[in-house]
């Protein structure tokens, strides 16, 4: 295992999805958080983008739900062949694809501990659809939560080979990983089982929260917590259930993390000067109990 360096990747790319009805959840995505069908695959999978990207959420057709993969951007002086490379010294398989969807050329991808499929690439095409001025219109992807039976090894996986910063955790369950200055971009939680948790996206400002919830409830869909600002992140949350129950999570005001100091930018709404990754109990920084257990998920 590789001492502690640099993150290998500096961002999220996009999270692919199984759908048992493909339609219906791709109507969600389009209409209702305004994401645009940028392209079609062979299986019958599509490929949606919030406004610049080729893709940022792939929905492939399947029996079940399901988490597909998790896409993440290689920093530039990395190439796909040395983190394979890295990747089979650290006794994983690794195996680059060629033309594996629309939208990137070359990627490698990697089984992490629990089997969560990642997917490493250096370069995605901009088709730069434009955002959508309807539904929720989100900013971006901005993060990923999965539950994972291997949550210590797939923790130390984030941390010592891909070199991502351990932000904060709660109750030393849900642990906050970050590749750059967001708060988070995983958050593995420990469970009996392995899927995922939530995919979030960011809105462009809180008020954007009242908009977003108003595009829901036009389209039938209740919030099952918040808007409510976390303790972990400090970021004002609203969560939903997409059509396949899979929880999506529109956030602003995230904290931004300084690697080069270990400190959270400083908030008027911190509980702590200077902010530092820690351990918390709650989730709710303002107290409200809502009647979902977003814990359990
Ligand atoms: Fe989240």
């Amino acid at each position: 295992m590789q001492k502690k360096f640099e993150p290998k990747v500096f961002q999220l790319g996009y999270v692919a999805l199984g759908t048992p009805d493909i339609e219906r959840t791709k109507d969600h995505y389009l209409k209702t958080i305004g994401m645009t069908e940028v392209a079609q695959g062979h299986d019958g999978s599509v490929y949606l983008s919030i406004g610049y990207s080729h893709h940022d959420l792939v929905l492939r057709p399947g029996k079940q739900k399901a988490l597909l993969h998790v896409g993440f951007h290689l920093k530039p002086h990395i190439t796909i062949g040395d983190f394979a490379r890295d990747a089979r010294e650290l006794g994983l398989a690794a195996t680059v694809k060629t033309d594996s969807q629309p939208g990137i050329a070359e990627l490698v991808e990697v089984e992490a501990p629990g089997g969560l499929v990642l997917q490493f690439y250096s370069a995605i095409e901009a088709s730069a659809p434009g955002f959508k001025q309807t539904g929720a219109s989100p900013l971006r992807l901005g993060h990923v939560a999965v539950l994972s039976r291997e949550g210590d090894k797939l923790v130390t996986f984030f941390q010592d080979f891909l070199g991502f910063w351990l932000t904060d955790d709660i109750a030393g369950i849900a642990n906050f990983l970050t590749c750059n200055r967001e708060h988070h971009v995983v958050n593995i939680v420990k469970a009996p089982e392995s899927r995922v948790h939530h995919i979030a996206f960011e809105l462009r400002e809180s008020s954007c929260h009242t908009i977003a919830a108003d595009a829901l409830r036009a389209a039938g869909v209740n919030l099952l917590w918040g808007p409510s600002r976390h303790t972990a992140g400090h970021n004002v949350a609203a969560y939903h259930h997409d059509p396949d129950k899979v929880i999506v999570e529109f956030y602003t005001e995230m904290d931004t993390f300084i690697p080069e100091l270990g400190i959270f930018e400083p908030r008027p709404w911190h509980e702590h000067f200077p902010m530092k990754p820690r351990s918390w109990n709650e989730l709710n920084a303002w107290g409200t109990e809502f009647g979902y257990n977003l814990a359990a998920g």
